[in-house]
């Protein structure tokens, strides 16, 4: 497994960390998180590892196909393998039309949490924009269609939706969360199911 990702597994703050504080995992809640916007797959990784049902949805095959890879691998690797088996999930989707249908459904088969980390479209060159962030860019583009994303998601959780942002980063849609959790360098906005 990445060694920076096994390292922040290990340190990285457990549930006191900012994404479990804005997932809403404390005193020994678990909720089933869709990851709509699975990417690498680390968020999911790092939920997962810390208790929660995790599914994870990308739309891209590639990553799709990398996701896959990630996965059998953790399968193989001793004291990890549970996770992979029994807290990650993978659908190979567009989130957009696959949270409608869930949304549409039974209501015991919505999650309780949406996750989207949306690519942001970052005009700049700074080095602040990861090697990593930027080689993801360039394999699926910038995700223009996240104010949809974030509207199929509020019609499909039943507790929350997260979105993560960059700190300092415009709202997605214009849309005011009910609050929203920051660490050094991210936003998790919060957008809590009022029904
Ligand atoms: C910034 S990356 C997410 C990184 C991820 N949080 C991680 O920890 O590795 C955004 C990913 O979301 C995917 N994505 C964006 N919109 C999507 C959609 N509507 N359905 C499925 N995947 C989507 C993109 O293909 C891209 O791989």
């Amino acid at each position: 497994m990445h060694g920076k990702l096994n390292h922040r597994r290990q340190f990285g703050g457990g549930r006191g960390q900012a994404l479990a504080k804005a997932i809403g995992m404390k005193h020994g809640i678990n909720p089933t998180v869709i990851d709509a916007t699975a990417g690498l797959g680390r968020d999911a990784f790092i939920l997962a590892s810390l208790g929660a049902q995790v599914t994870m949805i990308e739309r891209s095959p590639i990553l799709t196909a990398l996701l896959k890879d990630g996965l059998q691998r953790l399968s193989a690797e001793p004291g990890l393998s549970h996770i992979s088996e029994q807290q990650l999930r993978l659908v190979q989707a567009n989130a957009i039309e696959w949270l409608q249908q869930q949304a549409n459904g039974k209501t015991g088969n919505r999650p309780e949490v949406v996750y989207l980390d949306p690519m942001y479209p970052h005009r700049s060159k700074s080095a602040l924009v990861k090697k990593e962030m930027r080689a993801l860019r360039a394999l699926v583009g910038d995700d223009e269609d996240a104010g949809q994303l974030l509207h199929a998601a509020r019609q499909c959780a039943r507790k929350r939706v997260v979105v993560k942002r960059p700190k300092g980063a415009p709202l997605v849609n214009d849309s005011k969360p009910s609050g929203n959790v920051q660490s050094k360098n991210t936003r998790y906005d919060i957008y809590t199911r009022s029904d």
